[in-house]
């Protein structure tokens, strides 16, 4: 993977981490390795491997699917993003935003699923088969410090405000942990308060750090307790 892959095209899609913070990728293979055996040392396969499903109900009673995101997913997330407020977009990629590029969505949907792994919520339907993408839920590894990653969490507008963000935020967590990470690292806009408290309620001692209109989270995933009402 190049450096610019990951780091997309500067626009602010990953986040707005400085460049010095991903300078170069340390040996893929060597961090895939050193991520599996350490889930083979604890005895366990991983449970966000390829086969991962589950449905869940969100508060206004409709039910999603939960999976891992695949290459495959690039036409859901260019129209899930058609589905995002000008708001919610600008809170997310940190700019405004009209459209996702042709590389943007190569980086968005090149998941290796140990160093960029995400899980997509797409609606069930009555027949239990997949609809419209809900919302995504990613994080990319820093190649300069294996047990460091940025999250991502996007939930389109209609569905905000039911749940979907805690629990894509809490699955990601989990993976994450699964994968050898201890650390999420990661930064957003001073007024987006509903990522704040999300953050807050599942990682109580999170520290915050202000930077300009920028707020910093280094979040500790040791403290990660899973909520009972995410089980
Ligand atoms: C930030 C974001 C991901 C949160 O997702 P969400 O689905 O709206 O968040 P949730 O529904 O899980 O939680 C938020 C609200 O839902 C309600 N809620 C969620 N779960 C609940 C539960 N189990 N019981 C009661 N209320 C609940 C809360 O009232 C909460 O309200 P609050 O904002 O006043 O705290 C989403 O708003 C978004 O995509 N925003 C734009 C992009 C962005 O900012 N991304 C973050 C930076 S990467």
């Amino acid at each position: 993977m190049k450096q610019d892959d990951l780091l997309g095209d500067g626009n602010g899609f990953v986040q707005v981490v400085p460049k010095e913070v991903f300078p170069r990728m340390r040996d893929p293979f060597m961090l895939e390795l050193q991520s599996l055996l350490g889930g083979l040392h604890r005895g366990r396969t991983m449970y966000f491997d390829a086969s991962y499903r589950e449905v869940r109900t969100l508060l206004d009673g409709s039910r999603v699917i939960l999976r891992r995101l695949v290459q495959e997913d690039r036409e859901k997330l260019s129209v899930g993003f058609t589905r995002l407020s000008l708001q919610s977009r600008y809170l997310r990629f940190l700019s405004p935003k009209q459209r996702l590029s042709e590389r943007e969505l190569r980086f968005l949907t090149d998941v290796d699923g140990i160093h960029h792994f995400g899980i997509v919520a797409v609606r069930c339907q009555l027949d239990g088969t997949e609809g419209e993408g809900l919302g995504v839920g990613r994080f990319v590894r820093s190649p300069d410090e294996p047990a460091v990653a940025e999250p991502a969490i996007t939930v389109v507008d209609a569905v905000q405000g039911h749940g979907l963000g805690r629990l894509l935020c809490c699955r990601i967590t989990a993976a994450a942990v699964e994968r050898g990470i201890s650390t999420f690292s990661c930064w957003f806009l001073q007024e987006n308060r509903r990522i704040k408290r999300v953050l807050l309620l599942l990682f109580p001692r999170i520290q915050f750090e202000l930077k300009g209109n920028l707020v910093n989270a280094q979040i500790d995933l040791s403290s990660f307790v899973e909520p009972d009402w995410v089980r």
